[in-house]
């Protein structure tokens, strides 16, 4: 049997290099190795971040859809089902909800910091706060056997498989498949800024469908050492933005090294180091343009079928559980 993968993604707008380095590589590698691969789009859930933004929905889960084609993702290996048309996932979130407490959902640190940072007054909707419920749901109705996240999601995961082990005591051993998360080892990727990682509402981001002349206008904008006035003047590599990213994107890490070298001792412009940058950049995302390309209304029924597909599967899946819950 395949190996199944799944995961999901919020529909928040375009895809960025930290998002490829992070984990949508991986997901090509894996299915390119013969994994089943199944992608969810989270759009109910990403409306607990801010409804007002319900408006931006329909088109952010196209362009999820475009930039998945686009790196190479291929609809006959990997399936993608639209969270918003399966009902089923919020009625297992809604039984789920019953074995877990406020306080367990108010110690995984995914919530702490969103309620520490973001929500006014300590403060967070309801949504926002039993997520993990209904994510453990998404992955449980479709028992995968492997879930890759990032690092700061696996505390999410492992109160999932609380919520596993009460329902599976509750109602029947083995009912539910325990989760067992795959961490993505790419660090996170830091923004233009050199401040922050790599995020769409920091400002900082390089689209993966961004053009060239984007490219370069964003790499122009970089900081790079804030005493390296004069091109003779001694730079710093060590924080310096535009070195990150070449050792991330730049293939020769001979010439690289020589060049850390010459601006250290000075003699070395700035504007050199980004015009290599944005080539690199520019190049490395140009093999996605050797992919197939789709029609928006190719996408839109890719994307519906799978969720026709999946819905079907949760549907059998639920009946089976009810019949355990209301025995
Ligand atoms: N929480 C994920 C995100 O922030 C999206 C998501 C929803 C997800 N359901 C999932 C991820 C199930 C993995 C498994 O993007």
């Amino acid at each position: 049997m395949k190996k199944t993968v799944f995961t999901g993604d919020r529909p928040t707008g375009q895809l960025h290099l930290g998002h490829y380095l992070g984990s949508l590589q991986n997901r090509v590698k894996l299915q390119n190795s013969g994994a089943k691969v199944k992608i969810l789009i989270a759009d109910t859930q990403v409306l607990n971040n801010d409804i007002s933004k319900s408006k931006n929905v329909k088109e952010n889960i196209l362009n999820l859809m475009r930039d998945y084609m686009f790196i190479g993702l291929d609809p006959e290996k990997t399936s993608f089902l639209l969270q918003s048309q399966i009902s089923e996932l919020f009625e297992l979130g809604m039984y789920f909800s019953n074995l877990v407490t406020q306080e367990q959902l108010l110690r995984i640190p995914t919530i702490k910091s969103e309620r520490e940072m973001y929500q006014e007054n300590g403060t967070m909707n309801m949504g926002f706060l039993t997520y993990p419920i209904f994510q453990t749901a998404d992955i449980v109705m479709f028992s995968p056997d492997v879930v890759p996240v990032g690092e700061d999601q696996v505390p999410v995961l492992e109160f999932g498989n609380d919520i596993i082990r009460k329902f599976n005591n509750s109602f029947g051993n083995d009912l539910l498949k325990k989760i067992v998360p795959v961490i993505s080892e790419t660090p996170r990727l830091i923004g233009i800024d050199g401040q922050h990682k790599m995020s769409k509402s920091l400002d900082n981001a390089i689209f993966l469908r961004d053009s060239k002349d984007e490219i370069k206008r964003k790499c122009m904008k970089m900081f790079t050492d804030p005493n390296h006035i004069r091109v003779s003047d001694p730079g710093k590599v060590e924080g310096n933005i535009v070195f990150m990213f070449l050792d991330i994107f730049h293939q020769d890490k001979n010439k690289l090294e020589s060049l850390k070298n010459h601006y250290t001792k000075g003699g070395l412009g700035d504007v050199v180091l980004k015009k290599m940058l944005i080539d690199d950049i520019s190049q490395y995302l140009e093999k996605f343009q050797n992919n197939k390309k789709y029609s928006d209304s190719d996408l839109l029924e890719i994307l519906s079928d799978g969720t026709s597909k999946a819905k079907k599967e949760a549907s059998e899946k639920m009946k089976v559980l009810r019949s355990y819950i209301f025995k």
